[in-house]
């Protein structure tokens, strides 16, 4: 019997994530499962997860307190490949004694470009172009074809200004932006702002919402943003304004812009993100001024491999007792009270 193996503590993967991960959960776990890139279903996840350590999971899990307790007590570490965390029930986890960990950081210059790549095809109309071009519909150049709106000198409406919001509003710096931003915990100290940046801080949403031209969504889902942009908030939106989505899909009631877009109230959208992911909205692949991606924030070769790499790390460090990227620090505390 291999007995350095037998001294490591056990994972559950969820589903094959890349590599480095992939080798590297290996040589510090004994791992059950992620062979295959598909979601693992709940039966399988019940079952998998009993007597493990850890679970090593995507945001494609939903993993709740009868997953927990389907361990039978063993879990001490659930490890999130994401920096959201809304497919956990955390407080469920906390009332447990069990970590859960994420990978804030790594995906965030990764998910701004994709933003930006929103932000810039729904203003200048470039998939639709795309389209005319490939269905053989490019007849002659004309001063009317495909009208865009401008996005240099145009004032963008950051909501939630985290990691994510402040790498999208540093890049509008190149496009001569005025920035309008939310925070939870207040306005960005001083140093924190580039020089030469226009960052104005609203401290009500309202009013971000009704002097934007664009709004981009960089908030967390929890109870306090599910439905944050609903029928009245996507009213108060500038008419002609573009609204982009790469946080969460039910932080937008997708019903309400569906019928935002169809009454040409709003001048576009672009959503990387579903509210019944992968399920749409209806009508909303009938429209032409949205662009429509299939949650592609992090997905770039680089990204998800230092995600993979920080998921198994922060999986390490918490079954060594030196826990990083805790997202339910209230755990560490009762366990140093103990
Ligand atoms: C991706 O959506 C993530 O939360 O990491």
């Amino acid at each position: 019997m291999d007995t350095s193996t037998a001294k490591k503590p056990t994972l559950l993967l969820s589903r094959r994530i890349p590599e480095p991960g992939f080798s590297l959960v290996r040589e510090e776990f004994t791992v059950i499962g992620g062979e295959e890139d598909r979601p693992m279903g709940r039966a399988e996840l019940l079952r998998g997860v009993e007597g493990v350590d850890v679970l090593l999971c995507l945001l494609t899990e939903p993993v709740d307190g009868a997953v927990m307790d389907a361990s039978g007590g063993s879990l001490r570490v659930i490890s999130n490949m994401a920096v959201g965390y809304d497919n956990i029930d955390v407080q469920a986890a906390t009332e447990r004694g069990i970590l859960v960990t994420n990978t804030p950081g790594v995906l965030t210059d990764a998910t701004a470009d994709l933003a930006w790549a929103l932000i810039l095809s729904v203003a200048r109309r470039v998939v639709e172009g795309d389209h005319l071009v490939r269905q053989g519909r490019f007849g002659r150049w004309s001063p009317f074809l495909l009208l865009g709106h401008a996005v240099a000198g145009a004032t963008l409406g950051i909501v939630g200004m985290g990691r994510i919001g402040q790498a999208v509003a540093r890049r509008s710096l190149g496009w001569d932006m005025r920035v309008l931003y939310t925070r939870k915990s207040g306005p960005l100290a001083q140093e924190q702002v580039p020089a030469g940046a226009c960052w104005e801080y609203r401290d009500e949403l309202d009013g971000l919402l009704s002097e934007a031209d664009i709004v981009s969504l960089h908030v967390p889902l929890d109870s306090t943003t599910r439905h944050l942009m609903g029928s009245r908030e996507l009213g108060l939106m500038r008419p002609g304004s573009y609204l982009v989505n790469t946080s969460r899909g039910p932080v937008v009631d997708e019903d309400a812009l569906v019928q935002s877009l169809q009454s040409g109230h709003l001048g576009g959208a672009g959503l990387d993100v579903y509210e019944a992911e992968p399920g749409l909205a209806a009508g909303l692949t009938d429209l032409e001024n949205v662009v429509l991606l299939p949650h592609l924030g992090s997905a770039t070769v680089e990204t998800r491999g230092m995600m993979s790499e920080l998921a198994v790390r922060n999986a390490s460090a918490a079954v060594r007792g030196e826990p990083v990227n805790v997202v339910n620090p209230e755990v560490l505390s009762r366990m140093m009270s103990a």
